[in-house]
């Protein structure tokens, strides 16, 4: 089992590291092993929209995204962690996940999603909902927790100070163990579901 996870914060050693370090804990415990990316300081550019990727499979800009794509295709599941810029997630990996989903033709099914926000204060339930939505849309599973996936704090580590936090991101990670497990079962025993034509409308034809 292999977990691709992805940290939105620019801060190195931020409240979104001290959360995602709480579920990587769970992971070396497991014997699950994970390729953790930073997006750091680095700007990422959003999608242009140029279709290149239609006949490519790839993205046409020159950035993680493709090596990424790569780390995606090979991976049972996505871990994605945020903090809370003005009620959203980071632009930066708003940008970076449009252009990862969008791009890369690997096959997201049954690969299993988790989503954190961080916040000083408010904001974390709508990052949530936008981050989930990557998975909802692409046949990915998603492992919940006891709650919403937040963590709260404001200067680098305060977090940690968050029981509650904490512990959901323990919960989460152990759940996500599991149902990438049992996924691996499923598929060997019964195969993944049946695929219909993709039906693309627009509502005007
Ligand atoms: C540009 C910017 C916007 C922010 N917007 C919010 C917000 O909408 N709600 C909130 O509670 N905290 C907000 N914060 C605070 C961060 O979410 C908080 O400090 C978080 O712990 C940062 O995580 P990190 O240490 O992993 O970078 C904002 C911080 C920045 C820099």
């Amino acid at each position: 089992m292999n977990v691709l996870i992805l940290n939105g914060s620019p801060r190195s050693g931020g409240n979104t590291a001290r959360l995602l370090k709480e579920a990587t804990d769970v992971f070396d415990r497991e014997g699950v092993t994970y390729d953790l990316y930073s997006i750091g300081s680095r700007g990422v550019r959003g999608c242009m929209a140029c279709g290149y990727c239609h006949t490519h499979g790839a993205c046409v800009l020159k950035d993680d995204v493709n090596a990424l794509a790569d780390k995606l295709a090979a991976c049972d599941g996505l871990l994605v962690a945020s903090p809370v810029y003005y009620g959203s997630a980071n632009g930066s990996l708003v940008a970076l996940l449009d252009r990862l989903f969008y791009s890369s033709p690997c096959d997201k099914r049954m690969k299993v999603g988790a989503a954190f926000a961080v916040a000083r204060r408010a904001g974390t339930t709508a990052a949530f909902d936008e981050l989930n939505k990557y998975f909802t849309i692409s046949q990915m599973p998603i492992a919940s927790g006891r709650y919403w996936n937040n963590g709260f704090g404001r200067e680098k580590g305060e977090i940690s100070a968050d029981e509650e936090g904490l512990q959901n991101a323990r919960v989460v990670a152990r759940n996500m163990v599991f149902l990438m497990r049992s996924i691996a079962l499923g598929r060997e025993r019964y195969g993944l579901p049946e695929q219909e034509e993709t039906a693309f409308t627009h509502f005007v034809r």
